[in-house]
Protein backbone atom coordinates (compact mmCIF):
# COMPACT_ATOMS: atom_id res chain seq x y z
CA UNK A 1 0.00 0.00 0.00
CA UNK A 2 1.65 3.26 -0.84
CA UNK A 3 1.10 5.79 1.43
CA UNK A 4 2.72 9.68 0.75
CA UNK A 5 2.52 12.91 3.10
CA UNK A 6 2.54 16.32 1.76
CA UNK A 7 3.56 18.94 4.32
CA UNK A 8 0.52 22.02 4.54
CA UNK A 9 3.69 24.70 4.34
CA UNK A 10 4.89 23.14 1.10
CA UNK A 11 1.43 23.17 -0.30
CA UNK A 12 -0.37 26.45 -2.03
CA UNK A 13 -2.28 28.61 0.81
CA UNK A 14 -4.75 31.18 -0.04
CA UNK A 15 -5.76 33.58 3.27
CA UNK A 16 -3.10 31.33 5.35
CA UNK A 17 0.37 31.77 6.77
CA UNK A 18 2.46 29.06 8.17
CA UNK A 19 3.49 29.04 11.98
CA UNK A 20 5.31 27.09 14.15
CA UNK A 21 4.22 28.45 17.60
CA UNK A 22 2.00 25.56 18.58
CA UNK A 23 3.88 21.75 19.24
CA UNK A 24 3.25 18.72 17.76
CA UNK A 25 3.20 19.33 13.87
CA UNK A 26 5.49 17.31 11.32
CA UNK A 27 7.36 19.03 8.80
CA UNK A 28 8.63 22.70 9.37
CA UNK A 29 4.86 23.64 10.70
CA UNK A 30 1.35 24.11 9.97
CA UNK A 31 -0.87 26.37 8.45
CA UNK A 32 -2.95 28.66 10.13
CA UNK A 33 -5.90 29.70 8.01
CA UNK A 34 -7.01 33.23 8.54
CA UNK A 35 -10.45 33.37 10.43
CA UNK A 36 -12.50 33.77 6.89
CA UNK A 37 -14.57 31.80 4.72
CA UNK A 38 -12.94 30.83 1.33
CA UNK A 39 -9.13 30.56 2.86
CA UNK A 40 -7.59 27.25 1.65
CA UNK A 41 -4.65 24.86 0.95
CA UNK A 42 -3.87 23.12 -1.72
CA UNK A 43 -1.72 19.97 -2.35
CA UNK A 44 -0.56 18.36 -5.98
CA UNK A 45 0.18 15.08 -5.55
CA UNK A 46 2.64 14.11 -8.06
CA UNK A 47 1.35 10.53 -8.13
CA UNK A 48 -1.99 9.00 -7.92
CA UNK A 49 -3.63 5.57 -8.22
CA UNK A 50 -6.40 4.13 -10.55
CA UNK A 51 -8.36 3.14 -7.60
CA UNK A 52 -9.64 4.58 -4.20
CA UNK A 53 -7.34 6.78 -2.06
CA UNK A 54 -7.60 7.41 1.26
CA UNK A 55 -7.10 11.81 1.75
CA UNK A 56 -6.10 11.67 5.49
CA UNK A 57 -5.87 15.40 6.93
CA UNK A 58 -4.12 16.27 9.81
CA UNK A 59 -5.11 18.95 11.76
CA UNK A 60 -5.65 20.76 15.44
CA UNK A 61 -8.77 22.65 16.58
CA UNK A 62 -8.43 24.67 19.81
CA UNK A 63 -11.77 26.18 19.90
CA UNK A 64 -15.25 24.18 20.78
CA UNK A 65 -16.41 24.90 17.05
CA UNK A 66 -16.13 22.76 14.16
CA UNK A 67 -14.10 24.46 11.34
CA UNK A 68 -15.98 22.66 8.20
CA UNK A 69 -13.99 22.59 5.27
CA UNK A 70 -15.06 21.57 1.75
CA UNK A 71 -12.56 18.97 -0.20
CA UNK A 72 -12.28 19.19 -3.96
CA UNK A 73 -10.42 16.85 -6.60
CA UNK A 74 -8.99 18.76 -9.36
CA UNK A 75 -12.34 21.25 -8.76
CA UNK A 76 -14.83 18.43 -8.06
CA UNK A 77 -16.46 18.18 -4.18
CA UNK A 78 -15.42 15.32 -2.73
CA UNK A 79 -16.37 16.16 0.34
CA UNK A 80 -19.10 19.30 1.47
CA UNK A 81 -18.44 20.36 4.89
CA UNK A 82 -16.63 17.89 6.61
CA UNK A 83 -16.00 18.34 9.65
CA UNK A 84 -13.01 19.39 12.08
CA UNK A 85 -14.29 19.43 14.98
CA UNK A 86 -13.04 20.98 18.49
CA UNK A 87 -9.08 19.17 19.37
CA UNK A 88 -8.95 20.26 23.21
CA UNK A 89 -6.44 22.83 22.73
CA UNK A 90 -4.16 24.39 19.09
CA UNK A 91 -1.30 21.40 20.38
CA UNK A 92 -3.68 18.27 20.58
CA UNK A 93 -3.65 16.89 16.64
CA UNK A 94 -6.18 14.71 15.37
CA UNK A 95 -6.59 13.40 11.57
CA UNK A 96 -9.98 13.33 9.43
CA UNK A 97 -10.08 10.75 6.39
CA UNK A 98 -12.00 11.51 2.97
CA UNK A 99 -12.06 8.50 0.24
CA UNK A 100 -11.43 9.75 -3.64
CA UNK A 101 -10.27 8.92 -6.47
CA UNK A 102 -7.08 10.79 -7.29
CA UNK A 103 -4.87 10.73 -10.66
CA UNK A 104 -1.32 11.61 -11.01
CA UNK A 105 -0.90 15.03 -10.54
CA UNK A 106 -4.56 15.95 -9.04
CA UNK A 107 -4.97 19.10 -7.15
CA UNK A 108 -6.90 18.66 -3.56
CA UNK A 109 -7.61 21.75 -1.98
CA UNK A 110 -9.36 22.45 1.32
CA UNK A 111 -11.32 25.54 1.93
CA UNK A 112 -12.73 26.54 4.87
CA UNK A 113 -16.76 26.86 4.64
CA UNK A 114 -17.08 28.78 7.64
CA UNK A 115 -16.21 32.82 8.83
CA UNK A 116 -13.54 31.16 11.50
CA UNK A 117 -11.87 30.05 8.60
CA UNK A 118 -10.02 25.91 8.78
CA UNK A 119 -8.60 24.79 11.82
CA UNK A 120 -4.74 24.75 11.74
CA UNK A 121 -3.72 22.34 8.99
CA UNK A 122 -0.10 19.70 9.58
CA UNK A 123 -0.05 17.93 6.46
CA UNK A 124 -2.29 15.58 3.68
CA UNK A 125 -1.28 11.78 4.16
CA UNK A 126 -2.24 10.05 0.51
CA UNK A 127 -2.63 6.04 0.83
CA UNK A 128 -3.61 3.64 -1.78
CA UNK A 129 -6.07 1.41 -0.99
CA UNK A 130 -6.13 -1.16 -3.53
CA UNK A 131 -5.66 -4.47 -2.50
CA UNK A 132 -2.35 -5.57 -2.48
CA UNK A 133 -1.74 -8.79 -4.36
CA UNK A 134 -0.68 -11.74 -2.29
CA UNK A 135 2.69 -12.55 -2.25
CA UNK A 136 4.20 -15.62 -3.48
CA UNK A 137 5.02 -18.39 -1.25
C1 LIG B 1 -5.19 31.26 17.79
C2 LIG B 1 -4.14 30.20 17.56
C3 LIG B 1 -3.88 30.02 16.08
C4 LIG B 1 -5.21 29.71 15.40
C5 LIG B 1 -6.18 30.83 15.67
C6 LIG B 1 -7.54 30.61 15.04
O1 LIG B 1 -4.72 32.51 17.41
O2 LIG B 1 -2.93 30.57 18.21
O3 LIG B 1 -2.95 28.98 15.86
O4 LIG B 1 -5.03 29.54 14.01
O5 LIG B 1 -6.36 30.97 17.05
O6 LIG B 1 -8.52 30.77 15.73
O7 LIG B 1 -7.62 30.25 13.87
Amino acid sequence: LASADYEAEDATVSQGLVESNHTGYTGRGFVNYDNVAGSYVEWTVPSGASGPTDLTFRFANGTTANRAMDVTVNGTLVADDLAFPGTGAWTTWRTVTVRATVAAGAKIRATAVTANGGPNVDKLTVASTDAEAPRPP
